[in-house]
């Protein structure tokens, strides 16, 4: 399918090697062709052929659900159901039944039988999204499952047998928690069986571009609005930021563009300025940023902004050995626009 114009030059043709791997992502709606994002697919594919309890762990907004639900479906367990239970959300009085169930008549209210997650998952995958937040009484209760592989009811008498793969997420580092004795060691141990690390959007800055195309047309199609294109100034600034929030964020922020905008085209006026913090800002977009006089609140510097930029530029090529491509990616910008500014500024 056709980019969205502007970003041409922002994305260069995947390897063939890579291709296949693409498209299987895409199925799952991951959209990437950095080696790492691939990585951690290759990865996932693996483990999904097995029964291991994974362990998927990355800061917040990088795909943890997203590479869940992926795993399931590729594994030998995808025609059995996908239950997720979010750990963090569970009031401790619903623990039971919850994760268990009960009995009609078990307590005042119980007015039929209610099947728990647990049993739900027979035969499937249990999703336990962000199990760093779990409370040391769930974590009791969920060892016990695993150990025993049995649950019963509340109310219940019945031993109810349940098989289930166990798919865990956290943004936590799960074992500084095992340290600070705030999640156990044996659940740690149990349901970490195969680690899926997943890396954050400013590691693997290649993907922007895509995203930004894939989360355009998610939302033309989704809110109905004509966007064609995107200024190269703007896909540049979206490159360089450090995306705290991840996909996530990158995807709030071209939804926000694409309802500010007053015409088809997003421009650095439609992009939130909340995102222009600090947080969010590395040195190379604050070069980037300087170049424009936006609003009052935007950052102006009146350094120099040719010789700042030069100065990055040949930070970069001496870190890359003066190898083009990889001081392009280091910069986050195309390797043709990188010749171009080395002309410009006489670099060889
Ligand atoms: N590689 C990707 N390609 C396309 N969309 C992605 C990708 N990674 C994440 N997303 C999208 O970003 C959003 C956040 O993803 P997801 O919910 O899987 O992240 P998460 O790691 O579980 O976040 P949190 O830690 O906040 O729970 C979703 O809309 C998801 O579709
Ligand atoms: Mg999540």
């Amino acid at each position: 399918m056709q980019l969205v114009k502007g970003l041409e030059g922002f994305i260069e043709a995947p390897h063939p090697d890579k291709l296949q791997n693409i498209e299987e992502m895409q199925k799952f709606g991951i959209i990437g062709y950095s080696d790492s994002i691939i990585q951690s697919f290759l990865r996932a594919k693996k483990a999904a052929k097995s029964n291991a309890n994974i362990l998927i762990q990355g800061d917040s907004g990088t795909g943890k659900e997203l590479f869940a639900i992926a795993t399931h479906y590729m594994g030998i367990r995808m025609d059995g159901p996908l239950i997720k239970l979010n750990c963090a959300a569970i009031p401790e009085t619903l623990l039971e039944s919850e994760l268990f169930g009960y009995e009609k008549g078990a307590f005042t209210g119980a007015g039929r039988t209610k099947i728990g997650k647990f049993e739900l998952a027979h035969k499937g995958t249990i999703f336990l999204d962000e199990i760093g937040e779990m409370s040391l009484a769930l974590q009791a209760k969920i060892l016990r499952v695993i150990e025993d592989k049995i649950i019963s009811r509340v109310g219940g008498l019945e031993s109810i047998n349940i098989d289930v793969r166990i798919i865990s997420a956290t943004n936590r580092d799960l074992w500084q928690e095992v340290r600070k004795l705030k999640f156990r060691e044996d659940l740690y141990y149990r349901i970490n069986v195969i680690f899926l690390h997943l890396p954050a959007l400013r590691e693997r800055r290649e993907d922007i571009p895509l995203l930004i195309d894939f989360f355009i047309k998610r939302y033309i199609e989704q809110e109905g609005v004509k966007i064609t294109q995107i200024d190269e100034d703007v896909v540049k600034l979206l490159i360089s930021f450090n995306w705290p929030g991840n996909v996530r964020q990158l995807e709030n922020v071209i939804h926000h563009a694409m309802i500010m905008t007053e015409d088809e085209r997003i421009s650095i006026d439609d992009i939130p300025d909340n995102i222009f913090t600090s947080s969010s800002l590395s040195g190379d977009s604050m070069s980037t940023l300087a170049g424009y006089i936006k609003k009052d609140n935007v950052i102006i510097t009146d350094l120099d902004l040719d010789e700042m930029e030069k100065t990055q530029i040949l930070k970069a090529l001496e870190k890359a050995h003066w190898k083009m491509s990889k001081a392009a990616e280091l910069l986050g910008i195309h390797r043709n626009t990188l010749t171009q500014k080395m002309k410009k500024y006489k670099l060889k």
